[in-house]
């Protein structure tokens, strides 16, 4: 079995890891591996944007599954490409990947179904968006429609801010994915990670999980791609699960096959859990980081299986992912700087590492044989451990134990959890 991964991230790392416990005996790809991932794979050198080359290249390997990590390729139609060569894939079409790609077509998407989620409006004119803004009045989020890394939405304390962060994301600030701004109802509450495997009208939940956005401890500071995770979440109970699955995902993914334009792959909710419930924030196409890092150590069924039954075009073919009890924490390793600019090439000092924890790579990649930081966020730091403590201390520890100049980390991952427990 040949299987191409494409995405060179931490969660991309995780996916191999998986994937490869799943099939030992396949040889797996992946597009420009980082210096974890190139001892576990064969690399090719196709930018995963460029989805011509990269699916003649599949054709021509006869590959019998591609996993695509990223938004940016499901965007640019690489799962679209990859099926008309004949390549069973595991990722959505370009038209169901507008869930994350256009905030715009989400928020319409929830509201045709009628799924609960922050009142908004969208604006490409900055006298309308203005006025929508007071009549909001503060707190409240300001939004680039289009893809923006992760750092694309400002919660604004004022209305002010809020103002003054509409006209510059429509004068320009955010390139082309600011051109139309999502202005949204502040919703409180704690947020809640939840993926699901999907195809069409047929879904599974794997673990909940919550991640950290900000740079800063105490959820402080500028958002990020994600600073650590941690799985499962304490306050999930089944109840809220099956609520989540019957008012959220099952409608969005029935007005998305109603409407032509079937969802195919992982879907991630990102939920507020606010007094009234769970609302989304928002959907992404594909799997989390680092939250991907945390949910699948915990997996001990296959996951090859039910990717391999989706990609297949034949639903989920009954497969219910299992996990085991216990808790995994992610602790990130980030470059001085980042989320701002950052520093590449800094050598790092990977000790041996404990059972139980694993090192997912991300911005890295190998100078002479020894790995040096090729990105902001650099590793992904995962204990597993039979209670969330031990996996906690063991993840803060063991990203302590990695040296490389200027390394940041957030030595309090989890607090909320860990505050729930006492
Ligand atoms: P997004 O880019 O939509 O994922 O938003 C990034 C982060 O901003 C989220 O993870 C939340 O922490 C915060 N956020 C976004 N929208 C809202 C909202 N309507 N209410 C409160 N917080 C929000
Ligand atoms: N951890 C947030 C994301 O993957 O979008």
């Amino acid at each position: 079995m040949r299987i191409l991964i494409v995405g060179n991230g931490g969660r991309e790392h995780a996916l191999l890891w998986k994937l490869r416990r799943d099939a030992p005996a396949a040889t797996f790809f992946a597009t420009r591996p980082n210096g974890g991932m190139v001892h576990e794979c064969a690399a090719v050198d196709i930018a995963p944007t460029d989805v011509v080359a990269l699916a003649g290249w599949a054709a021509a390997r006869r590959i019998d599954l591609a996993v695509i990590g990223p938004e940016g390729p499901l965007a640019a139609g690489l799962s679209d490409r990859m099926r008309q060569s004949g390549i069973p894939v595991f990722g959505p079409s370009a038209a169901a990947a507008r869930i994350e790609s256009s905030k715009a077509y989400a928020k319409d998407l929830m509201a045709a179904a009628d799924v609960p989620t922050a009142a908004y409006e969208v604006h490409t004119d900055p006298g309308a968006a203005e006025a929508y803004i007071e009549a909001c009045g503060a707190p409240v989020v300001v939004k680039a429609s289009g893809l923006a890394a992760g750092k694309g939405a400002v919660v604004c304390e004022t209305v002010r801010e809020a103002v003054r962060t509409a006209r510059s994301m429509l004068a320009g600030t955010f390139g082309r994915a600011g051109s139309k701004v999502v202005i949204e109802e502040y919703m409180e509450g704690e947020e809640l990670s939840v993926f699901c495997l999907a195809h069409g009208e047929d879904f599974v939940p794997l673990l909940s999980s919550q991640d950290h956005k900000r740079i800063g401890e105490g959820d402080t500071g500028p958002n990020t791609g994600g600073m650590g995770a941690y799985a499962p979440v304490g306050f999930v109970t089944d109840a809220l699960m099956t609520e989540v699955g019957e008012r959220i995902v099952a409608p969005v993914l029935g007005a998305m096959a109603e409407s032509g334009c079937p969802f195919s792959g992982l879907l991630y909710a990102g939920l507020m859990i606010t007094a009234d419930g769970p609302r989304v924030v928002e959907f992404n196409c594909r799997f989390g980081d680092p939250e991907t890092q945390a949910v699948l150590p915990l997996l001990d069924s296959s996951l090859l299986e039910p990717m391999m039954a989706v990609a297949e075009s034949g639903g989920l073919g009954g497969h219910s992912p299992v996990f085991r009890d216990g808790a995994a924490v992610t602790t990130v390793l980030a470059a001085a700087g980042y989320p701002g600019a950052y520093p590449k090439g800094a050598p790092i000092s990977l000790p041996p590492m404990p059972t139980g924890v694993e090192v997912f790579h991300a911005g890295t990649q190998l100078e002479r044989g020894t790995p040096v930081t090729s990105g902001g966020r650099v590793l992904a730091v995962t204990a597993t451990a039979s209670d969330f403590a031990t996996a906690r201390r063991q993840s803060r520890e063991a990203a302590g134990a990695i040296e490389f100049d200027g390394r940041q980390f957030r030595r309090d991952i989890g607090w909320r959890e860990a505050e729930r427990r006492g």
